[in-house]
């Protein structure tokens, strides 16, 4: 067979059991379930329990996957799970996926650009299938951003959530990811961040100092904006296509209000656009492959459309995947 293209064969999401509404975080912080709605677009948002994980979730998404694709463990060749909230600081999210499964002797690992995560996992993952280095890839968009969120912080508490998203890739001859774009811009990085690491913070971890997610959000919200836009017209413009091509746009879920702007700027009407936040939240690297799973098991998106799927995240990293579907 000639081998030309990566294909997306099957979709899969997990999010926790417990729902968190605007109602609850009305009595946590001095919020309304107004503000969050009109100025977020979330109605509510799914939030770990003490017995899940990043991993568990990733497990969960991928098990929906394989079976939408029709794969058993023996098939997939190469795991990787986009992450920025590791259930440990090694080994990595993708190796115990694997485990959990019982893939054996496969590359596993995990890759962490915040919340463009998976994209950059896809960029990867469909390089590594083009050239026939992978016959079955796994790709996994995984977070708790709830375990490094302030919960007394209106000015995030309210945002962030988990889930988990995954793709199952194969070769094929036909169309399917026609291109990707990954990208990042390092100066940014005190708009969004967080603030202690291993080889930084650590010592401040270990005598009890609380971290959590710092973000001006007002200032990310422009840059995410103007930089989502100019994406997709980058990445339409890398394929030789342009935005009127486009049946679907799945975007990164941070805000409905930055979705509807980059929308806008396309000249997409909002039912060509997948909006998944208002029962999610912003679920970070999870948030394009979940929106992209509940687009195709509802029945909205199609065999053979265009669908341009994009996220941004802290760093300020993004990224991108034109997919015939
Ligand atoms: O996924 C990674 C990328 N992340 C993003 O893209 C996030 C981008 N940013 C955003 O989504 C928005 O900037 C936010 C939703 C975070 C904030 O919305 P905003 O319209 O930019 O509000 P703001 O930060 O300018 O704050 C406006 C007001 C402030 O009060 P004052 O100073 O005007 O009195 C805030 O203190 O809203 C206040 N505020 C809140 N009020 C009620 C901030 N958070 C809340 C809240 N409830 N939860």
């Amino acid at each position: 067979m000639s081998r030309l293209y990566s294909r997306i064969v099957g979709t899969g999401r997990c999010v926790p059991e417990k729902i968190l509404t605007n109602a609850d975080l009305e009595k946590m912080v001095d919020t309304t379930d107004e503000w969050i709605r009109t100025r977020t677009g979330i109605h509510q948002r799914h939030i770990a329990g003490p017995h899940e994980t990043t991993s568990s979730l990733a497990l969960g998404a991928a098990r929906q996957a394989m079976q939408a694709a029709g794969v058993s463990a023996s098939d997939i060749d190469f795991v990787v799970v986009g992450t920025t909230t590791p259930d440990l600081v090694f080994p990595n999210v993708a190796t115990q996926v694997s485990a959990a499964l019982g893939i054996e002797d496969r590359p596993a690992f995990s890759l962490e650009t915040a919340c463009s995560s998976f994209m950059y996992s896809l960029s990867i993952a469909d390089k590594f299938v083009r050239c026939g280095e992978a016959q079955c890839a796994l790709v996994i968009g995984a977070d708790t951003l709830s375990r490094i969120v302030d919960w007394s912080d209106r000015n995030t508490c309210v945002l962030f959530a988990d889930g988990a998203g995954a793709v199952i890739l194969k070769p094929s001859s036909e169309p399917g990811i026609l291109t990707t774009h990954i990208s990042a811009d390092g100066q940014y990085k005190d708009l969004l961040y967080f603030p202690m690491g291993v080889s930084s913070g650590w010592d401040r971890l270990r005598a009890g100092d609380a971290a959590a997610i710092q973000m001006r959000g007002n200032e990310v919200f422009k840059v995410a904006v103007k930089t989502l836009s100019a994406l997709a017209e980058q990445t339409l413009e890398k394929a030789g296509l342009s935005k009127q091509d486009l049946d679907w746009l799945v975007p990164h879920q941070a805000n409905l209000r930055i979705i509807d702007a980059v929308a806008r700027k396309l000249d997409l009407p909002m039912e060509k656009v997948v909006v998944t936040i208002q029962d999610f939240g912003n679920t970070s690297s999870a948030a394009v492959p979940m929106a992209l799973d509940v687009a195709i098991r509802d029945g909205r998106m199609r065999p053979g459309q265009l669908a341009l799927l994009e996220a941004f995240g802290g760093g300020f990293t993004w990224g991108s995947a034109l997919v015939r579907l």
